[in-house]
């Protein structure tokens, strides 16, 4: 059985002072059997790895750059992320995607710089709304996902876990009904068995407006191995529960 992933997006959100009390709250709320993760802005990956490794709170990145050093103003290399402490990076995010323009190809190449690093990849795909009315949204997965696939071959992106947002869902309030998400979650899986990833051990991650109410029935589904949480994330009570709900539906 797949182990639950239960990861924290903090987004452009949190100050030292904030962190501090953020990861004070979910002390003692961390499951035995649920792996928690946390991707806080880029200034605080070291103060939130420091905060959270007691806790057994692993720490990951919202973005990576796709080169390795050099003069990149403003860019964030993979094994800096690695220095500071950082397990996991977000890649992909349909807020990097709409609003710094990263094209498939770019969150490949980031995808397989990740990997080569040592870093574990969270690939973010989904479809926006006029795409899911056009009857497009299991097209667009699927292309999001193969544009990775094709770049890394089969064996590499069993290490890769997939995380399904829908863009009409991030921050809307309006969460894919369980059935919705477990439905593109098994086209998602069904795509990687056809391309020869060893699938079984691969996680697919909802994302999109999950809170403590939702998530129980989120994670019932089979093949929902556990979320990419937003706004919730920042609210210690609200993330601790989801963490529970995730312990729950695994035991
Ligand atoms: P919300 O949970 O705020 O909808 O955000 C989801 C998301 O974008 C996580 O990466």
């Amino acid at each position: 059985m797949r182990k639950k992933l239960v990861v924290g997006n903090w987004k452009m959100n949190g100050d030292r002072a904030r962190n501090l009390a953020l990861i004070d709250g979910l002390k003692g709320r961390i499951p035995a059997g649920v792996e928690v993760a946390v991707c806080p802005p880029s200034p605080y990956l070291a103060q939130v790895q420091a905060l959270g490794e007691p806790l057994g709170l692993a720490v990951g990145a919202q973005d990576l750059s796709p080169r390795k050093e050099g003069a990149f103003t403003g860019d964030v290399a993979a094994a800096m992320l690695l220095d500071v402490g950082c397990e996991w990076v977000l890649v992909g995010h349909s807020e990097r995607r709409t609003l710094h323009g990263e094209g498939n190809g770019l969150v490949a190449e980031k995808v397989a710089v990740a990997l080569e690093a040592g870093l574990k990849p969270i690939l973010c795909v989904g479809e926006t709304l006029a795409e899911r009315d056009g009857g497009q949204a299991e097209e667009v997965v699927r292309s999001q996902v193969m544009s990775v696939v094709s770049l890394l071959g089969a064996d590499a992106m069993a290490r890769v876990v997939v995380a399904y947002e829908p863009v009409w869902a991030i921050g809307t309030g309006r969460t894919a009904t369980p059935e919705q998400a477990e439905l593109m979650h098994a086209c998602i899986r069904e795509c990687l068995e056809l391309a020869g990833v060893a699938v079984a051990g691969v996680r697919i991650l909802y994302g999109g407006s999950v809170t403590a109410a939702n998530a129980a029935a989120l994670f019932a589904q089979p093949n929902i191995d556990g979320a990419l949480v937003g706004g919730a994330s920042l609210v210690a009570d609200g993330f601790s529960s989801i963490c529970a709900a995730a312990a729950a539906a695994a035991s």
